[in-house]
């Protein structure tokens, strides 16, 4: 089955060719125009979608060989997301639909999320374990089949990816925040300062970073001027706080739901120390572990199409009326 499938939920606007669970193509245009805003401005976002997305799906068709007649679906994110964003790539998804006489494949951002561990490791065995921690998200989800998971815990506040943020900017470093600490980590001492493990013995699944981020801030009030090894020393103790109680609950909810795999997801799975903490954790416990590769991790058309050719292995049937949902996780 070969499907293609777009993806347009926030900045950044993706296209891939899946055939068969491989990716053939998997495009990606970010938007820069929003470096100067010191975030995403909507408006512009939805206006870029629509400049991009046309030479978009031309480029992935013709990287992965084929051409409308070869495709015999097409995936396409409804939520959640921006809903101006949102609304470029289903009405595209749906006009091709129309005009080729395609099946249209509606797919939940989030849940595509969970499943790209999935994409290079297909013989991953379920149940496993996924720890889902993006700019907007932070979620323990035990992943029973493709079409059957339970969120186990989210964020109570803030991202994961939001804590990274917000503590770059609180040390004047760039956004997104998350790799320049990632760098900088590497030359501190994680024991420099014990900073907060929100509800780490807290008997739920659930993260709170808030704590976390305020005492930085008043940390940094009080240690200023800072100088290259103190702000060194914040970023590997902050890194370590987070991965911590992230990697923590994961093993948990793995050794309580008797799991056999781990994987994790989004943007922060990026993460070298999140990575390689999980990665030797699941070692010591026998167990499989699966991080994407970047161009999985970030926002991308691939893991869209992915997760929907698999759901539609599965008898799942999307319809042209479906409609966008700018918020919230099925659960
Ligand atoms: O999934 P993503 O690309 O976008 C959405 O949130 O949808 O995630 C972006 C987040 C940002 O908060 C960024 O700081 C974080 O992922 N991130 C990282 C790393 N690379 C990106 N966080 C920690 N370490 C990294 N190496
Ligand atoms: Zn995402």
């Amino acid at each position: 089955m070969t499907v293609l499938a777009i993806e347009t939920s926030c900045d950044d606007t993706s296209v891939a060719v899946v055939r068969d669970g491989s990716v053939l193509s998997n495009l990606i245009s970010s938007q820069p125009i929003h470096d100067t805003w010191g975030g995403i401005v909507p408006e512009l976002a939805s206006r870029e979608h629509v400049k991009a997305i046309g030479p978009l799906l031309h480029a992935g068709m013709q990287q992965a060989g084929v051409t409308m007649e070869h495709i015999d679906a097409i995936a396409v994110t409804t939520g959640p997301g921006l809903a101006g964003s949102l609304l470029v790539g289903s009405h595209v998804a749906k006009g091709l639909a129309i005009r080729h006489g395609k099946p249209l494949l509606p797919v939940h951002h989030i849940e595509a999320h969970i499943y790209s561990g999935y994409i290079e490791h297909q013989s991953l065995p379920f149940p496993s374990i996924c720890l889902v921690v993006s700019g907007g998200h932070t979620s323990l989800v035990l992943v029973r089949s493709y079409t059957d998971y339970v969120v186990l815990g989210n964020t109570r506040d803030d991202a994961a990816g939001e804590a990274f943020d917000k503590v770059s900017k609180l040390l004047g470093m760039g956004y997104p925040g998350g790799p320049h600490i990632d760098r900088l980590a590497k030359q501190g001492a994680p024991d420099a300062h014990t900073f907060p493990r929100g509800l780490a013995k807290d008997a739920s699944y659930d993260f709170s970073f808030s704590g976390l981020k305020t005492a930085v801030r008043y940390h940094v009030r009080d240690a200023e001027p800072l100088t290259d090894e103190d702000r060194a020393n914040i970023c590997a103790s902050v890194q370590r706080a987070i991965v911590d109680v992230l990697v923590m609950k994961t093993m948990r909810a793995a050794a309580e739901y008797q799991v056999h795999a781990v994987c994790v997801a989004g943007g922060v799975s990026a993460n070298s120390e999140l990575r390689a903490t999980l990665a030797s954790r699941c070692a010591e416990e026998g167990l499989q572990f699966a991080a994407p590769r970047a161009e999985y991790c970030v926002d991308n058309a691939a893991m869209i199409g992915f997760l929907a050719a698999q759901r539609y292995a599965a008898g799942e049937r999307g319809d042209l009326h479906c409609t966008i949902q700018p918020r919230g996780l099925r659960a």
